[in-house]
């Protein structure tokens, strides 16, 4: 039996779930049941917070998972990458109030921004030389200028919706991901050998899409 995590719901929960069946696999997927076991596959999935993915695949809690590159890389993690998966592709953006005057990323030098990623955040504006204060914020990132919480923001955009809702103005962009699968760098032969299988199908699966 292998155990994959996957988000539980969020920009990558249909798309994962979709590729699972697209492999030929079936399962009972229910909201409110956090684990499910497919019927015709030794396959267990997990239903967790994206955040927590990367930890979980290192730790061998989960044996594989599904996970954007923005949340791996944030946590130092790419190392468990196996392969990209080519959906939920999104960027990570610094944005400002609308009718804020923006010149270039200098325009940020001592001001504050808010973000859940901030290791991606510094090492981007380190690239920059540019020195600014980073409020790390794990959700509603988006309504930090309006509140008076931060002069910008650093955000995954997808539609760009989010922003347009918020009265920011994407500027910058720090980061661009999508959706990779991971495993644990330990597995034993039988899980080796499944997730053998499981590659082998999704590049069927990707194979017959193009
Ligand atoms: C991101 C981001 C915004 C939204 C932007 O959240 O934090 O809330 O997506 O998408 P849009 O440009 O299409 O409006 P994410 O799905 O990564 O969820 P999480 O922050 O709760 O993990
Ligand atoms: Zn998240
Ligand atoms: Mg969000």
């Amino acid at each position: 039996m292998i155990r994959l995590a996957i988000q539980k719901s969020g920009r990558l929960s249909d798309d994962s779930l979709k590729l699972i069946r697209e492999c030929g696999i079936s399962f009972i997927s229910t909201t409110s049941k956090l684990k499910t076991e497919a019927t015709n596959f030794p396959l267990e999935i997990l239903y967790l917070r994206d955040d927590d993915i990367p930890g979980y695949v290192a730790d061998g809690v989960a044996d594989i998972g599904i996970v954007g590159q923005n949340v791996l890389v944030e946590e130092g993690l790419q190392q468990l990458t196996v392969k990209a998966l080519g959906f939920s592709k999104c960027r990570l953006s610094l944005a400002v109030s609308k009718g804020d005057a923006y010149e270039d990323v200098t325009t940020l030098q001592g001001k504050s921004i808010a973000t859940s990623y901030p290791n991606l955040l510094r090492e981007f504006l380190t690239s920059k030389g540019v020195e600014a204060d980073i409020h790390t914020i794990s959700g509603s990132v988006e309504i930090a200028p309006s509140i008076g919480l931060a002069d910008a923001v650093c955000d995954i955009v997808s539609s760009g919706s989010t922003l347009i809702s918020n009265g920011l103005r994407e500027v910058e962009t720090v980061f661009k991901s999508e959706a990779v699968l991971i495993a644990n760098q330990n597995l034993n032969p039988e899980k080796s050998r499944l997730l053998q299988q499981l590659l082998f199908r999704m590049e069927a699966v990707q194979k017959a899409q193009k």
